[in-house]
C-alpha cells in the first residue's frame, strides 16, 4: 500500500500534492470529498499542532479521526506491530502515526493494508516540510532560486527539508556544529537529487558560509524529543548556533525566520526574531492543516 514516510515517497508528486494545497486552502476542491472515511491517528510522542491539524482536517474533508495514544492500545503492552496494522486495517481507511522509531513506522506500513503517514519519527518529518514549503511559495512567489539556511541540530526535520527543497529548485544549506549533521543517507540522496534538479546543498559549521545569500533561515529545538538524556551536552555545542538579530544579518535582506515549533524562546531561537516581523511561524502552523488536507486527499480519496 502507498505510504507517506519519508518525502521520497512523493518524490514525483511533490508539486502536484502542494497546487493541490494551494486549492484546497482557496476553496477550490468539493466539498467533502472524503465523506464517511475515518484516519486512526496513533501517537508514542507528545503533539499540539500535528494532533489537531489532522483532526480538524479530517472533519473539513469529510471524514473522522481517532486519536490513540500508544499507551492505551494493545500495541503499547507489546501486540506486535503487525497485527497492529491488519487490524487496525479492517476498520480505517489510513493511519497517521507519530513514532519513536522510524523503522515502527516502516514495519506498520508494510502490514497495513490502506495508506500510512508518518506524523513525525527520529527521522524525518515529511508533512512539516510540505507545510514549510507551502508557506515559502505563499511568501515568496515561487522555490526556484531561493535558498533555505536550517540552523541548528541536523535533525529529523532538517533532513525532510534536505530532501524536498531539491525536488522544488530550491538551494539549501545546514549550519551546525560538527558531530550535529543530517542522516547521511538522506544526505546522499538529496545530494543526488540537488545533481539532477541544478541546485546546491551545503553542510557548513561556518555561519558565514551557511547563511550566504539566505532568504529562509529555519531553526528546531536542541533536543528534540527522545534526545532529553543529552540535553546538556546539546545545549553547549549548539549554543553558537543561536538563530538571532546577529545571525538574521548575516541572510539576505527580506529574509523569513521559520521553526516548526515548538520553540524554546532563548535557545534556539532569540525572542526579538521568532516574535518579530521577519518570523512566519504561525502561518506555517497553519499550512500544516492546508498541506496535510491535500496529503490526506491524495492517499485517502476513492
Ligand atoms: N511541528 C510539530 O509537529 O508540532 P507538534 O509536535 O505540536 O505536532
Ligand atoms: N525535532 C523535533 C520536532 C518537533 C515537532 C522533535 O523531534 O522533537
Amino acid at each position: 500500500m502507498d505510504s507517506l514516510l519519508s518525502v521520497e515517497d512523493i518524490k514525483d508528486d511533490v508539486k502536484y500534492i502542494l497546487d493541490l494545497a494551494s486549492k484546497i486552502k482557496a476553496g477550490q476542491v468539493e466539498d467533502k470529498p472524503l465523506n464517511g472515511k475515518t484516519l486512526a491517528m496513533i501517537f508514542q510522542k507528545s503533539s499540539t499542532r500535528t494532533r489537531v491539524s489532522f483532526d480538524v482536517g479530517m472533519y473539513q474533508l469529510g471524514g473522522r479521526a481517532i486519536f490513540l495514544s500508544s499507551n492505551d492500545l494493545q500495541m503499547g503492552r507489546g501486540e506486535p506491530i503487525s497485527d497492529t496494522a491488519k487490524v487496525l486495517s479492517r476498520f480505517v481507511d489510513g493511519i497517521m502515526i507519530r513514532a519513536i522509531k522510524h523503522d515502527d513506522v516502516v514495519e506498520l506500513s508494510k502490514y497495513s493494508d490502506v495508506p500510512v503517514i508518518s506524523g513525525l519519527t527520529d527521522l524525518e518529518h515529511p508533512c512539516q516540510s510540505l507545510a514549510d514549503m507551502l508557506t515559502i511559495k505563499e511568501h515568496f512567489g515561487s522555490w526556484e532560486g531561493k535558498k533555505i539556511c536550517f540552523v541548528g541540530d541536523g535533525n529529523n526535520v532538517c533532513n525532510s527539508l534536505l530532501l524536498i527543497a531539491p525536488l522544488l529548485g530550491m538551494d539549501m544549506s545546514v549550519a551546525c556544529p560538527k558531530g550535529y549533521e543530517p542522516n547521511e543517507n538522506i544526505l546522499k540522496t538529496a545530494n543526488k537529487w540537488a545533481e539532477e534538479n541544478n541546485t546546491q546543498i551545503t553542510i557548513s559549521d561556518d555561519l558565514n558560509i551557511a547563511l550566504d545569500n539566505t532568504d529562509v533561515v529555519y531553526t528546531d529545538v536542541w533536543v528534540s524529543m527522545g534526545d532529553e538524556a543529552e540535553a546538556n551536552q546539546r545545549k553547549k555545542d549548539l549554543s553558537p548556533f543561536q538563530v538571532n538579530s546577529d545571525l538574521m544579518a548575516l541572510a539576505n535582506d527580506g529574509a523569513i525566520f521559520m521553526h516548526c515549533l515548538p520553540a524554546i524562546r532563548g535557545q534556539e531561537v532569540s525572542s526579538d526574531v521568532i516574535d518579530g516581523e521577519c518570523s512566519v511561524i504561525y502561518d506555517q502552523a497553519e499550512n500544516r492543516m492546508h498541506a496535510q488536507k491535500a496529503v490526506l486527499y491524495y492517499y485517502l480519496k476513492d
